[in-house]
């Protein structure tokens, strides 16, 4: 499509069938995992450490340091726990990857666990996506029956068992080790750190846990050199990533690219902002991720470049929002999402999502005196901060920051809210609101 993008992860989307074990492997599929079995374990994560692949499941910590943190000393069973669990309003990469190419992520698990000395690796998905789970399921079941997975593998002597788990359906469970205790059959809430999954993780042994995309990518650094994958992105974010387009483009959808990339060129190649229409607002990374506006179109998308522009780059999920978008109703939308989500451990995420939600509400349908004026995004403000900070994982602290962003750029649009005394977007006199696809 263009120079500017490398597709890799989805190179084979567009094949007939590309989910079938004969079409991925026609295609070269399976050959980093022969060369894998055949190098050392800690080749395998020095060449992912001098890939420099960081975790694509939002943090963005380095992948091959993170192997390399499983004491190997310790003679309790190792794990590899893939993160499939994609709940973030907006993302929607792995999902996709899953559908299109399992074997891909299924390969990946094999090198991923060979390097950590896992014998069991587990695949948590989404509970809700069924399809997906049926999917992966299916591409679990041919690589056992072409002796992939099983015992002594290609006769290198190594055995790994996948479990693909399907989840019970909840945002926290993305948590890494929310999803620990669901996976041990308990309910979905964060656990105390330290000790830190590496060291006491799933059933208190050593755990690896990656996002689908970090150990779909270990195939091609094997494959390809870990210089070939670092000749890519930038300094220090290194490689190519999926960068998910939604909202008010031409063309949604999934754009694979090399990190630093920027959103205008990403617009440029989904066919610009829906004809007739301006950019108003867009996340870098998904809901949790700070709302910036026309102004960074040029910042690079990299874990430095969306940083240093006051957000995250999270997960790439880049939802834009045309001028036809009441922000108020949209922060508050994402608002309930992390109130419905709230796991209810700590106090300043259970009854601070609540609060945030009333409030955003009341300024929505115009429920405040207008002489209240400034003191009610003060209030606004006062309740993001008894949250941020004092919650006890990050889902707290992201569920304040689509309404401390938006206040930052957007405050006149949160006073004429006030001065209204309600959303002041008339859907019956905006010609935009009466356009199909229109989010607000
Ligand atoms: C509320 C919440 C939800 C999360 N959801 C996901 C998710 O769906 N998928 C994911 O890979 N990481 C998710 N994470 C991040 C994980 O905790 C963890 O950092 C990640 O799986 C590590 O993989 P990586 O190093 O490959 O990025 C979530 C974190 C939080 C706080
Ligand atoms: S911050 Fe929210 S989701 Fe996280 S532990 Fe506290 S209540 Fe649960």
């Amino acid at each position: 499509m263009s120079d500017t993008l490398t597709p890799v992860l989805t190179a084979d989307w567009g094949t007939a069938e590309s989910w079938k074990l004969s079409v991925y492997e026609a295609s070269g599929g399976y050959g980093a995992m022969k060369k894998a079995l055949a190098m050392a374990p800690d080749d395998i994560i020095t060449a992912v450490k001098d890939s420099g692949l960081r975790g694509r499941g939002g943090a963005g910590f380095p992948t091959g340091m993170k192997w390399s943190f499983i004491p190997q000393d310790n003679p309790k069973p190792k794990y590899l726990v893939v993160n499939a669990d994609e709940s973030e309003p907006g993302t929607c990469k792995d999902i996709p990857l899953m559908m299109a190419t399992p074997h891909t992520l299924v390969e990946g698990v094999i090198i991923s666990s060979f390097a950590i000395r896992a014998n069991t690796a587990f695949i948590y998905i989404r509970g809700e996506v069924l399809h997906v789970v049926r999917r992966v399921q299916a591409a679990v079941t041919e690589a056992y029956a072409a002796g992939h997975l099983g015992k002594d593998i290609h006769g290198s002597g190594y055995d790994l068992d996948v479990v693909v788990h399907a989840g019970a359906g909840a945002y926290i469970c993305g948590e890494e080790t929310a999803l620990l205790e669901g996976l041990e059959g308990r309910r979905g809430q964060p656990r105390l750190r330290p000790p830190f999954p590496a060291v006491a993780g799933l059933y208190a042994s050593p755990t690896v846990i990656n996002n689908v995309e970090s150990i779909a990518s270990v195939p091609s650094i094997i494959g390809n050199g870990a210089e070939w994958f670092a000749s890519m992105g930038t300094e220090k974010s290194k490689g190519f990533g999926i960068f998910s387009l939604s909202g008010h483009v031409a063309n949604p959808g999934q754009y694979e690219a090399p990190l630093g990339i920027t959103l205008r060129k990403l617009i440029e190649l989904a066919g610009g902002i829906r004809a007739g229409h301006e950019m108003k607002f867009w996340t870098p990374g998904g809901s949790s991720t700070p709302l910036l506006t026309p102004e960074h179109l040029d910042i690079p998308l990299d874990f430095e470049g969306v940083g240093a522009a006051g957000s995250m780059l999270g997960t790439r999920a880049l939802q834009i929002f045309d001028e036809t978008t009441c922000v108020v109703r949209a922060v508050l939308r994402w608002t309930e999402f992390y109130k419905h989500e709230s796991c209810g451990k700590c106090t300043p995420c259970r009854e601070g999502t609540w609060w945030l939600t009333q409030t955003l509400t009341r300024l929505e349908k115009g429920d405040f005196d207008v002489a209240e004026g400034p003191e009610v995004l003060d209030l606004l403000v006062d309740q993001c901060e008894n949250i941020l900070g004092r919650s006890f994982c990050a889902l707290g602290d992201g569920a304040t920051s689509p309404i401390t962003s938006s206040i930052q750029y957007f405050r006149e649009e949160y006073l004429a809210h006030l001065e209204h005394g309600g959303c002041p977007f008339d859907p019956l006199a905006s010609t935009a609101f009466e356009t199909e696809g229109a989010t607000a």
